[in-house]
This record gives structure tokens, sequence and C-alpha cells, in this order.
């Protein structure tokens, strides 16, 4: 394999160009070229030239594409997923799906409790290998940055166990994983205390760890009625960007708690799910650099209404689409789906979902100046898809329609 890549004469090169998140109607923005030639060295987009013989080639081997017939766009980055799981729950899925409502599988001890008993059981090995499917399946779809939560352990070796996983697949290179510590997912069964005596034991005896052995850039939470309630998160929260975690959380998905402005007076990187943000919680995301992250794909699968984005991007909020993969409420990290909910049912146009994927994406990491566009000096990680139009992600609707994704530049997944 060449690590330097010349693609000539591409079709579409649809940009999505910035170094920093896209707000309301600038998200409509891709800055499209055609036509134009791509050089990558050393896994960095290195020239983009209207005419490829005036790019500036150095020595060196180069593989050299023709891109008259793609399109071409950033790899897609997924902001936001608990990829590292042992066990499924698809009995439970089952009967949510006949009209149990999710909370009340949690509440019974079912539901996120149930996957910690599968993970703590798992051995490492097990999840590394379901990691490296999982994430074969990503790379098929064009994400080549994924974040990922602990949160199915609940206590100091499980957790840590969890976020080691992610950064020994990390290490394997294929994907780029920004990781989040979520230990307050949910209050766990075998915990003796109250809930703040479980935040004050992750405050003391976990985070600490996770910071020393530098296993997590975010700390998230699950803010939300009967789990972690406003008050206790932002205990949490408070501490954990005292030790220098950047803030996510799961906020405002089930019942309307104010998470969302908790997160924005906090200077969360996102706030993530945002069912039911309040109209105040819209407004404070707009004035604040904070991200919306909309997870369609969950509110699809718990049959809930969607969050209200089409509000957000009118009303000027910087938005993001993630995934949420998961064992409980969405099992699904389709992005071909993710675009289809987005455009047919939520009303974002096409333009605005590609953004919520790429650039607003690595905003929601905190990685905009390093990847989500294609610019010069932004690493080379790119998605060719087998036609010439971005439109056709719209068009040939949840379908995937990769056919090739170069990775810090290298072809790394190809039809
Ligand atoms: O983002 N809402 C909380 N956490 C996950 C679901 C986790 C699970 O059910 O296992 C979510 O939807
Ligand atoms: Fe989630």
């Amino acid at each position: 394999m060449v690590d330097n890549i010349i693609i000539k004469n591409i079709k579409e090169l649809v940009t999505c160009s910035g170094f920093k998140a896209k707000k309301g109607r600038e998200m409509q923005e891709l800055n499209i070229l055609n036509g134009y030639s791509l050089l990558i060295e050393d896994g960095i987009i290195k020239d983009i030239k209207s005419s490829w013989k005036d790019l500036e080639i150095g020595k060196g081997e180069y593989e050299i594409i023709d891109g008259e017939e793609f399109s071409i766009l950033p790899g897609f980055v997924d902001s936001h997923t608990h990829f590292i799981f042992a066990g499924y729950r698809e009995e439970e899925f089952y009967e949510r799906f006949k009209g149990t409502p999710y909370m009340e599988i949690m509440n019974r001890g079912g539901g996120i409790a149930n996957t910690v008993d599968k993970t703590r059981g798992a051995a490492k090995e097990t999840l590394l290998n379901l990691g490296r499917e999982r994430i074969k399946e990503m790379l098929s779809m064009g994400i080549t940055t994924v974040e990922g939560k602990s949160g199915y352990g609940l206590d100091l070796d499980s957790e840590l166990l969890q976020l080691q996983v992610m950064k020994e697949l990390q290490e394997e290179g294929k994907i780029d994983i920004a990781a989040t510590f979520l230990g307050a997912h949910a209050f766990p069964k075998d915990f003796h205390g109250t809930k703040l005596d479980y935040i004050k034991y992750i405050i003391k005896e976990v985070l600490p760890l996770v910071r020393e052995k530098g296993l997590a850039e975010f700390c998230d939470v699950f803010c939300e009625k009967n789990v972690f309630e406003i008050e206790e998160s932002r205990y949490l929260l408070e501490a954990a960007k005292s030790m220098g975690f950047k803030l996510k959380l799961h906020a405002d998905e089930i019942a309307s708690l104010g998470g969302t402005e908790l997160g924005c007076e906090l200077g969360a990187v996102s706030c993530d799910h945002l069912l039911q943000a309040s109209d105040h919680g819209i407004k404070a995301l707009a004035s604040s650099k904070t991200i919306a992250t909309l997870l369609p794909c969950t509110a699809f699968s718990l049959k809930e209404s969607y969050a209200r984005g089409r509000r957000m991007i009118d009303e000027g909020c910087a938005v993001a689409l993630a995934s949420d993969l998961n064992p409980g409420s969405c099992f699904t990290q389709s992005i071909p789906f993710l675009i289809a909910l987005a455009c047919y049912n939520m009303n974002f146009t096409l333009e605005e979902a590609i953004t919520a994927l790429t650039i607003n994406g690595a905003a929601a990491l905190g990685r905009e100046n390093k990847i989500g566009s294609i610019d010069i000096g932004k690493q080379a990680d790119l998605v060719i898809l087998k036609y010439p139009s971005y439109k056709f992600l719209l068009y040939n609707v949840a379908t995937n329609i990769v056919d090739r994704v170069i990775k810090k530049g290298k072809v790394i997944y190809q039809r």
C-alpha cells in the first residue's frame, strides 16, 4: 500500500470546507469543487488544484486514482455511539416494540443493567473482537472517526476495561476513536449508597484513574428523570470539568429536564438526543458553542417523536447527526438510514445532513481543526461514492453507496 495518493479530475469534490462548526444557515454550504484534483501525502491533504498538473507533487511513489466518475466527501464522523458492549437485548427490544416503555424495562432491572451484566462477564479479547467487527461495518459505510462510550461497566475495573479496549482498537489504526467516560450511565444495582454517593465514588475513585491513564477525553452523563437528575449531573460534570475532561450530556431524551440548558451553561462540547429540549434550551444552544447532536435512529427505534432539528437549525444552532449505536435503544449504525431519517422525517436538507455528519460531527468531538472537511492541512479521511453526485445519498434511499474509503491517506475499504 502506497502512502501518497493523487486523485485526478474529481467529478465532484464535496469539501464541506471549514475549520469550525457551521451554525444555522451555514449548514447549507458544502463548498463543492468540480473537476479538481487532490494531493495526499503522509496521510494529510497537501494540495487541491483545478488542474492536476499544478499539484505540488514531491518525490516518492503515488497511487493515482481517476476521479472522473465519482463524488468525494470527507469521511463521516459518528460522534455518539456505545459500540463496546457484550450481549444483545433483542427480547427486550421486541417487547418494547409492542408497547412497554424503555424506562419501564430499565426500572425493573433490565435495559442498561442487562448489558452491564453481560459486559462485565466478557473477557477483554471478546470485547476487542466485537469492537473490531463493528469497526469493519463502520468503515464500509464511510465512518472514519467514531466516538465510543464506556457505561456498561459501572464499576472501576469494568469501566476502565471498556476504555482500555477502545484505546487498543485506536492503536490498531483502522479508525480514529474518541473515548468518552460514561460511568454515570445508570445506577449500578450492586452499589451500596445513594445516587449522589455513586457520583462521589466516580469523582473520587474512577475519574482520576481515567485521567491518569489517558483513557478518555470526554465525560458524559445520562441526565434523565429517575436516572441522574440535574443536580447530580451538575455535580459530576463540574468535577469532571475541573479535572480537565470535556463534557457531553445525554440531555432531555425522555423527559424535558433542562439538561440542554445545563450543558450550555457548563460549556459542554455537545448535548445529545434533545427529543424534549425546550424552546429555552434551543435558544441556549443557538447562542453557545455547544453542538446539538441529534440521534434520529434512536427516536425511530423508540417510536418517539424526533428532536426538533429543523427548528434548531432555523434558530441558528450547530447540529450534528450521529448513530447512537447501542444494544438497547438503537441497534443500528446505518449512515444511509440516518441520512434518510434526517432528510425525510426531520426536514433537513441533504446539505445540512452532510454538514451534520462531517464538520459538525468533528466539532462535536473538538476535532474540527483536524478532520470533517476536505481542506489543505487536514487528515486525509475521504469517502468515494460510487456515483458522480452526493445527491445519490438522498435518491438511492437507505442504501450504502460507498465505493471506497481513504483513512489517513490509505485506501482502507474498497467495495
Ligand atoms: O443513548 N439513553 C441512554 N443511553 C443509551 C441507551 C443505552 C442502552 O439502552 O443500552 C442511549 O440511548
Ligand atoms: Fe447514547
